[in-house]
């Protein structure tokens, strides 16, 4: 289909943010002129979540973007000269345009996240710290960060454990010490898991009562027939749960290894497609080479609907934090109930979003992961370090 340009409209992108950014290269050159042997670029790049990744921006188009409203349709016509600079932003997608065929596929994405109820920080925040192809352990190994001791030559003094705000002990307010009952023994032993026994799968009863104390709905409150709460053991903003969960199944008796969906609501699992290239390099991409979370019977990919929580609070600054924080409260009661259970646990926010997204088809702009988590037995062996300082699981 031909489109006539003359009766185009378009408009600004609903969420857009820049960021002058500064890229510095090693350049001989300057060493030689005697310099200090780097190439500072400056540029300005234009951060719009729904296209989710940075857009190089020019003095003209950054202007022109400041004056297109992102709410009312402008004739491209009406631009004169600057047809030219609005073209260039129409592919880029910073620029929408209401015409078929003219760049659907910015529109689409610009209309799902203008229906997101997004405030437009944590859009943006959201968007561009999701990660592809990162290898967080390579990435901690040039560091030189791999191990406290190094972290502390590498980063020089770190702020202390805990702030105190009086010198003396005799001015501390001591609370009491209430005897200690199953629950603190309880709390003590969750230690972050990164030693798992792949040779010993999880007994399906075991994986279910992990599951369903973590994630399942207790009960539920109809209010109409299409606005239903449901009650979980985490608490939510709102009592929204948008909190989805995405199970990587690779040892649990009875259960194909595989990617499902859990349904709270039901307390039921949904296949999904195996993902490209097997579950274990699958498993690697996900939490980004950390191989100590590799032989996990069970990954749990927290993933929120963030329309969900963005249906109530719309365009709310507390929006994300809320989302993100149900995340721990998700992970934590995971990590009791796993430890109840004799279980080892772990949490991990060092993830490639966007492989994930990819595998689960999930759109970043409605859905997305924020955090992984998982359970299984502990090996007999701790080769990977675990925080274990009073012997809770480690004689
Ligand atoms: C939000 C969050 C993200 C974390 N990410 C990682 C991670 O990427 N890799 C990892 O090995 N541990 C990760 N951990 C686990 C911490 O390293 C661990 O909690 C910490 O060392 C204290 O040990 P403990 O959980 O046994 O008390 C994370 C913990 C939290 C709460």
């Amino acid at each position: 289909m031909s489109i006539d340009e003359s009766k185009v409209l378009i408009r600004r992108c609903a969420v857009l943010v820049f960021e002058p950014q500064e890229t510095v290269e090693f350049d001989l050159q300057e060493l030689v002129g005697g310099g200090d042997g780097l190439r500072r670029t400056l540029r300005w790049q234009a951060l719009a979540p729904h296209l989710g990744e940075p857009v190089a921006v020019d003095a003209r188009q950054r202007e022109l973007l400041g004056r297109i409203s992102p709410s009312a349709w402008t004739a491209l016509d009406s631009l004169g000269e600057e047809r030219g600079t609005a073209q260039a932003l129409l592919d880029s997608g910073l620029l929408v345009a209401r015409a078929p065929g003219l760049h659907d596929a910015h529109r689409e994405r610009d209309e799902r996240l203008r229906q997101g109820y997004w405030h437009p920080l944590g859009a943006v925040l959201h968007a561009f710290t999701r990660w592809d192809g990162v290898d967080a352990v390579r990435n901690m190994h040039e560091s030189g960060t791999e191990t406290a001791s190094k972290m502390r030559q590498v980063l020089g003094e770190p702020p202390a454990e805990a702030r105190r705000l009086v010198t003396a002990d005799d001015e501390l307010i001591r609370l009491p010490e209430v005897p200690h009952s199953d629950f603190d023994a309880l709390m003590h032993r969750r230690v972050t898991c990164r030693n798992f026994d792949a040779s010993r799968p999880v007994p399906l009863p075991v994986f279910a009562k992990v599951i369903e104390r973590a994630l399942a709905a207790q009960a539920k409150v109809e209010v109409t027939g299409d606005l239903v709460f449901l009650k979980k053991n985490v608490p939510s903003g709102g009592g929204l749960h948008p909190m989805e969960a995405y199970l990587v199944v690779q040892n649990v008796e009875g259960l194909a290894p595989g990617l499902y969906h859990y349904r709270a609501d039901v307390h039921a699992l949904e296949a999904l497609p195996a993902p490209e290239g097997g579950l274990p390099e699958f498993v690697m991409e996900a939490v980004a080479q950390q191989h100590w979370f590799g032989d996990a019977h069970v990954l749990v990919a927290l993933a929120p609907r963030f329309d969900r929580t963005f249906w109530k609070y719309r365009h709310h600054a507390k929006g994300y934090r809320v989302v993100a924080l149900e995340a721990g409260h998700v992970s934590q009661t995971l990590y009791l109930a796993a430890t109840d259970l004799g279980l080892g646990a772990f949490i991990t926010g060092a993830i490639n979003e966007k492989h994930l997204e990819r595998a689960l088809g999930l759109d970043p702009v409605t859905q997305g992961v924020v955090a992984i988590c998982g359970f299984g037995w502990r090996a007999s062996q701790m080769t990977v370090a675990e925080l274990d300082p009073a012997c809770r699981i480690w004689a």
